[in-house]
């Protein structure tokens, strides 16, 4: 398995990086989630993913106190526009905004956070006068189901889009039916959100008692958190971006990175969390 993952620009990043929403929620934590993110980008996971909607810009500005005394080069920085500001009245406000919570010239990846009703030539018009501006490197989507992505690749300079962030983990795994393939045959990775299952208390209940689970994580001396990154991270062009809000997850997740699955153990897992037979519509957070 690889363990990184090619943008179609050519920039390669590891298939485990670092989400931030519910950050910058409780100043209590603050320190905390500025620590966690200071760890995981001093072990190598520098793909820090945040949007303008988490906290209302407070996780940008947390990202921004994390990253103050790193060279920006060794970062790959992702945020996201609501889809209402993904026009050309209000883009480009936003941006600056985001640019300047996070405290750097530009971002590495911007991505329309999901589909909206700005017209989807405007908003990617909007990405590409950023790139010449030199307020973003590259742009990309979230949460575009296969008829988004079609349309998408069908508008002037479409092509240009470098990733669809969307929801995956063990349990829910609808993207298999065509969404992916569809990804892999245009050369556009898929960043999998929520990949240990932070949103769905009654899904993740399941999967963390499932006796097939369990007997996996134990004879492999691992834990389900574990296990599950080293899922997502088994697909071809995925990369994980699990949150975590203290450095000891970070490290603990940060070792999923080394963990291979085998075949069997890839079989017992469809076996107890088997994708949809059938086209599903795609799941949103
Ligand atoms: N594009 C979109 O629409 C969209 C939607 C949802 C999420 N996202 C992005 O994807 C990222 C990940 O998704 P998510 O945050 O919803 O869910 P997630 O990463 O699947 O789960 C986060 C939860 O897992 C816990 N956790 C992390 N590491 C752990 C460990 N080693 N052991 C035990 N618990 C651990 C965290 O707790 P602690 O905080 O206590 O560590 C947190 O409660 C987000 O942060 C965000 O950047 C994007």
């Amino acid at each position: 398995m690889s363990k990184t993952i090619t943008f179609p620009n050519g920039r390669e990043v590891l298939k485990l990086g670092q989400g931030t929403w519910r950050m910058g929620e409780d100043d209590n934590k603050r320190h905390d989630e500025i620590e966690a993110l200071r760890t995981g980008i001093d072990n190598g996971l520098t793909l820090i993913d945040t949007a303008e909607m988490y906290a209302e810009g407070k996780a940008e500005e947390v990202v921004g106190d994390a990253i103050k005394h790193v060279d920006r080069d060794d970062l790959f920085l992702v945020s996201k526009v609501y889809p209402t500001n993904a026009g050309e009245e209000r883009m480009f406000d936003s941006c600056e905004k985001t640019l300047q919570r996070m405290g750097v010239d530009e971002l590495d990846l911007y991505l329309l956070h999901w589909p909206g009703n700005v017209p989807l030539q405007e908003t990617v018009d909007c990405f590409e006068e950023l790139k010449r501006q030199g307020k973003i490197r590259d742009w990309g989507v979230s949460n575009f189901d296969l008829e988004n992505m079609q349309e998408l690749l069908s508008l002037r300079n479409g092509e240009n889009c470098q990733t669809n962030q969307v929801l995956y983990h063990l349990a829910s795994r609808g993207i298999e039916v065509v969404l992916h393939d569809y990804m892999k045959e245009n050369n556009i990775p898929i960043m999998a959100y929520c990949p240990i299952i932070g949103q769905e208390p009654d899904l993740k209940d399941k999967v963390y008692n499932s006796p097939i689970i369990n007997n996996i994580a134990e004879n492999k001396g691992i834990s389900i958190v574990q296990l599950l990154l080293a899922f997502v991270m088994h697909q071809e062009q995925m990369t994980a971006i699990p949150k975590a809000g203290s450095s000891e997850h970070v490290l603990q997740n940060r070792k999923a990175l080394d963990i291979e699955l085998t075949d069997e153990e890839i079989n017992l897992l469809n076996e107890a969390f088997p994708a949809p037979e059938k086209r599903v519509p795609l799941r949103i957070q």
